[in-house]
């Protein structure tokens, strides 16, 4: 049975990840364990699948940035600590109780309120991080004070144990280090404000994929490894940088839905912005930008068919594009690679991104639902997930 009726898939390579766990492990200090961020299904990529793979790999919690995100990961099974990085709403704080999951805290406000609320519930205690805020300007406490304040919050919280401690870097995908330099000495100072007031630390953690790639003596208790966990870099520079080998983990694919020669002159896509010559050969593809493929791409990206690339011409359309092929050979049914390496070819996602004029990290997040999912694993496929129809299926109904 076909799981899935459509042509256009992405593909994760789970060895990918492991590798980028294990590069990451044998950089930072022995003692720094390794957070995988699978916020946003994974990057795109699938928070579970990910995030069991790291598991395996070397990481030893989990990381979101909702409670929604980790309740996933906790239905399908999965036991290791989750932490949420946002915001929770006080009102749920119980599910987080219910299903073991860490909540993040940044105000003395909340962690009163929270405690009502579990005591309200009769709740099992639930873990807590407090965010602190050295340069970020989103959440956490920014002084030393309010941070005495929520630590003596939480001692008085009989249902709210003090977990962690984190910030959280802006700058440190940058060749000039001295924001994170200067956020990191706020966070040292908060934790030294501890200190004297006789506290004893929980987990303490700071680094990101930059900052970990960067400072990696900064590890503490655990890195929060996101962006380098899916094999992208952080910025163009520290890809540039190199200092370490990482292994892009997705590819989205696709197959021609149907093939033409431009018999003579031939107006392609809405707004008739491309014009094909007389003998160009057209192919439509059964993908758009309402999979998450940016309209931004219309007349500017390329694709991958018989290991060359052909231009995307006219306009992005809601569910399929065009592309004109070089091959004079090619069917419908042909493979065709819209991120990821076909022969000796690679359209990365920092090329896409770069044409979009975004970031690496949005263009996987952008590939939705609509999208089915196909693990793999020594080149052999081990699950296929579409979210579209919430389906699991085993490798053996797969015949992509
Ligand atoms: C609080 C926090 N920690 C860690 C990460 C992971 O960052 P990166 O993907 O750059 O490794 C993020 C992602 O934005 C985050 O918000």
């Amino acid at each position: 049975m076909k799981p899935f009726c459509r042509d256009t898939w992405v593909e994760v390579d789970l060895n990918a990840i492991r590798a980028n766990v294990e590069a990451f492990r044998r950089h930072i200090p022995a003692a720094t364990g390794i957070m995988a961020v699978v916020k946003a299904d994974g990057y795109g990529h699938g928070a579970v699948h990910v995030g069991q793979e790291a598991l395996s790999s070397g990481a030893d919690s989990l990381a979101v940035a909702m409670l929604d995100e980790a309740v996933v990961l906790r239905e399908a099974g999965i036991t290791a600590p989750v932490l949420v990085l946002g915001y929770t709403p006080v009102e749920s704080v119980a599910i987080a109780s219910r299903w073991g999951i860490e909540l993040t805290a940044s105000h003395a406000e909340w962690v009163e309120q929270a405690e009502a609320e579990l005591t309200r519930a009769g709740a099992q205690p639930i873990g807590i991080h407090i965010k602190t805020d050295t340069g970020m300007g989103r959440l956490g406490v920014r002084d030393a004070d309010e941070l005495l304040q929520v630590v003596e919050a939480l001692e008085h919280s009989p249902h709210l144990n003090w977990t962690g401690i984190f910030t959280h870097f802006a700058c440190a995908d940058e060749e000039d280090t001295s924001h994170a330099r200067a956020q990191h000495e706020r966070f040292q100072a908060l934790l030294s404000a501890l200190r004297t007031a006789g506290k004893t630390l929980p987990r303490v953690h700071c680094c990101n994929t930059a900052a970990a790639m960067v400072f990696p003596e900064w590890g503490y208790d655990t890195i929060r490894l996101g962006i380098g966990l899916y094999g992208l870099y952080p910025s163009p520079y520290l890809k540039q940088q190199a200092v370490l080998q990482l292994t892009p983990a997705l590819s989205l694919k696709t197959r021609i839905a149907h093939v033409k020669t431009a018999a003579e002159a031939m107006t392609v896509s809405y707004g008739a912005t491309y014009t094909a010559k007389p003998g160009e050969t057209i192919a439509t593809l059964p993908i758009g930008y309402a999979d998450g493929f940016s309209r931004l791409l219309s007349n500017r990206g390329a694709v991958l068919h018989a290991g060359s690339r052909a231009p995307i011409v006219g306009r992005v359309c809601m569910d399929q594009i065009m592309v004109k092929i070089q091959s004079e050979t090619a069917q419908v049914g042909d493979e065709v690679v819209l991120y990821g390496r076909q022969g000796m070819e690679e359209i990365s996602l920092d090329e896409v991104a770069g044409l979009v004029g975004t970031i690496n990290y949005e263009i996987p997040c952008m590939l939705n639902y609509r999208i089915p999912r196909v693990y793999r694993r020594d080149g052999e496929v081990t699950e296929v997930f579409h979210p579209l129809t919430m389906t699991h299926r085993p490798a053996h109904s797969v015949n992509n």
